[in-house]
């Protein structure tokens, strides 16, 4: 079957990857399923992989963190899915060829859909469901900034944040990025520049902005963070908005972090 993998870890993906006939997976074991990939999105998380920032199987090997496809066989003791079935491949599930197989355990059947979005939802929207989630204690009505609002990530903050009744101040590079970013809920998407702190301060009001979420790095990041925690300089008119004490800052950079992309806190 086809794969796209790499013959070996390196900088430049054009260089390292190639399109491989490499075995078939052959049939699932107990507690295993055979997956048809139909859908295998390309991530930043991928090129990632690529450079060896997550210490990857030894090379060459198959790439692709996430995917979507439809069950083409199980294994003995498999209850949660059944043939047919369409499931989001595990992630890390190296989902950049024909077939896999993969653990049963944590998939579940999708229902009707869009097999687009459903292909994507493995990293991204997670990532800003738990950063929702899991650095502030965040209530309907709380606001949170945060860089690279048109991102994967970003968008998928905005969506479930407006679910959550939580309002969001959204930094993007590019001025006509704006509009589309207020058509997707976005409550006050503004560009990056150092008029956006005052901007955002006569919105916010006396409102609170609990979470200051980086994806960017460098100068970006602190226009977020002047004093999140509270352990910064004191709040100024214009940076009151992002220097609430009590507030906190989740960088999600991998700028911040070269060898792993995973949340900290700052
Ligand atoms: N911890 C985790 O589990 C996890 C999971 C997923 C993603 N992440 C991280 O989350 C971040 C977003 O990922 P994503 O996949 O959602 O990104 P993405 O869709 O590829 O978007 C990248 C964003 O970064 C902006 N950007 C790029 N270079 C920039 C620069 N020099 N200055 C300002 N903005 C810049 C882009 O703006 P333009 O559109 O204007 O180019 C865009 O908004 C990344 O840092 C990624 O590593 C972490």
């Amino acid at each position: 079957m086809r794969a796209l993998q790499i013959s070996a870890y390196g900088d430049d993906p054009l260089k390292v990857l190639e399109l491989a006939d490499i075995p078939e997976p052959g049939e699932p074991g107990a507690g295993e399923v055979l997956i048809d990939v139909e859908l295998a999105p390309l991530n930043k998380h991928d090129l990632l992989f690529i450079r060896g920032a997550f210490g990857g199987p030894p090379a060459p090997t198959v790439v692709g963190n996430e995917g979507f496809g439809q069950v083409a066989a199980v294994g003995p003791g498999v209850a949660n899915v059944k043939v047919g079935d369409h499931v989001l491949a595990p992630n890390f599930g190296l989902t950049w060829r024909e077939r896999l197989i993969a653990a049963a355990q944590g998939l579940f059947p999708l229902p009707d859909g869009d097999r687009l979005q459903f292909a994507q939802l493995g990293s991204n929207p997670p990532t800003a469901a738990l950063i929702l989630s899991e650095y502030a204690d965040l209530k309907p009505g709380d606001w949170v900034v945060q860089n690279g609002g048109n991102s994967g990530v970003g968008r998928s903050l905005i969506a479930i944040a407006k679910q959550r009744g939580i309002r969001t101040i959204s930094l993007v590079r590019r001025p006509e990025l704006i509009g589309e970013l207020e058509a997707a809920g976005a409550d006050l998407p503004l560009v990056d520049e150092p008029v956006a702190v005052e901007k955002a301060a006569r919105e916010v009001g006396e409102g609170s902005v609990r979470l200051a979420v980086d994806s960017v790095g460098g100068d970006a990041t602190a226009t977020l963070i002047q004093g999140p925690s509270g352990s910064g300089p004191p709040p100024t008119s214009s940076t009151a908005p992002i220097s609430r004490p009590g507030g906190r800052a989740c960088l999600i950079s991998s700028a911040r972090c070269p060898k792993c992309c995973a949340m900290r806190t700052s």
